[in-house]
């Protein structure tokens, strides 16, 4: 029986060195320990022995117990210390590593100026319309007093997809399309996409954008016109801004004016900027022609109206000294980040 202790005990220290992981732990504590363990099945086989030797062997085996417990026992610390390196191992956490660079993206500078000019006319209470780039020539020239022939269409440049379909080459077609659909009073800019089929350089592009206005209700005169306009200036330019009316033709308003603002670079004086002028052009304006209104269906003997359209991209060149139009189209980082 002795025999058998001895060897228990050097097979389960054996088995524990070796032991990799706590199920393989608890799996020898049941082995050796648990009640149908083999140090229990040899307590039990105790009966067989004479009275003097049966206390001896009990504290023999009891001592075994002992020292099994005691290596479990460490054995699990060991595991548990092991198991702690590791995880501290492998969930490493370097704080020194440099960040993952998120590149954020910037607004187009077109974008930019364009949402403080719909700022400063939703703050006036116009509202904002849309329309469609491929437009009919009705809308693009013949509603606007411009019928086949006329010689203002020789000044736009145009793309014809098919005698009576185009892209458009203003936003004013966009007055008409308002004035079909609502009734007076209207008070409405309508900024968008215009086409010319211009040969690019640093001034032109076949695509640029300009943002018409239109105000219809009766009573609107030509001061109406003047004071929105020169408002309009002061919140884009600064309270300081200086403008002026030229007279002008276009052929969808009577009367027309050009609106100048006083070069901001050189005070008048005369510059590179304005060339030399003392003054820049920022928009084309008048009075809805009679007949424009009339073809929408507004009578123009109750009803009176305003029309303007401005460049975007003449308007943005200035504001930041940009001195080519392409750049505003070619989408190179280099430039876009400057903004
Ligand atoms: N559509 C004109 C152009 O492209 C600009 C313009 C002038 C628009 C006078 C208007 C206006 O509404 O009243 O040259």
């Amino acid at each position: 029986m002795k025999e058998k202790l001895q060897e228990i005990r050097a097979e389960a220290l054996d088995l524990l060195k070796e032991c990799k992981d706590k199920n393989e732990l608890d799996a020898l504590r049941v082995r050796y320990l648990g009640k149908k363990g083999e140090l229990t099945a040899l307590l039990r086989g105790m009966g067989a022995l004479s009275p003097e030797e049966r206390p001896k062997m009990g504290a023999m085996v009891n001592e075994v117990r002992g020292l099994i417990e005691k290596a479990l026992e460490e054995k699990l610390h060991a595991l548990e210390a092991e198991e702690l390196s590791r995880r501290l191992a492998e969930e490493q956490l370097d704080v020194t590593v440099p960040g993952v660079q998120n590149r954020l993206g910037k607004k187009h500078p077109l974008s930019t100026v364009l949402d403080e000019i719909k700022d400063i006319f939703l703050g006036m209470g116009f509202q904002i319309a849309t329309g469609p780039e491929v437009e009919l020539d009705h809308y693009n020239f013949e509603a606007l007093n411009m019928p086949k022939n006329h010689p203002a269409r020789d000044t736009q440049d145009t793309f014809y997809i098919t005698e009576n379909i185009l892209l458009r080459t203003q936003t004013s077609p966009m007055q008409v399309r308002v004035m079909e659909k609502q009734k007076p009073p209207i008070k409405i800019i309508a900024p968008g996409r215009v086409y010319r089929s211009d040969e690019v350089d640093a001034t032109h592009s076949p695509l640029f954008h300009q943002v018409e206005g239109l105000v219809v209700d009766k009573g609107i005169r030509m001061s109406d016109l003047k004071g929105t306009l020169e408002l309009f200036a002061k919140r884009l330019y600064g309270e300081e801004a200086v403008v002026r009316f030229r007279p002008h033709h276009f052929s969808f308003t009577e009367p027309s004016a050009e609106m100048d603002i006083r070069c901001f670079s050189c005070g008048g004086k005369g510059c590179r900027l304005c060339k030399g002028e003392g003054w820049i052009e920022i928009l084309g304006a008048g009075m809805v022609h009679p007949k424009v209104l009339e073809g929408c269906g507004i009578d123009p003997e109750v009803y009176s109206g305003f029309a303007f359209g401005l460049g975007l991209e003449r308007i943005v060149m200035r504001r930041f000294n940009i001195d080519d139009l392409r750049l505003f189209f070619e989408n190179d980082l280099r430039f876009l980040e400057q903004f």
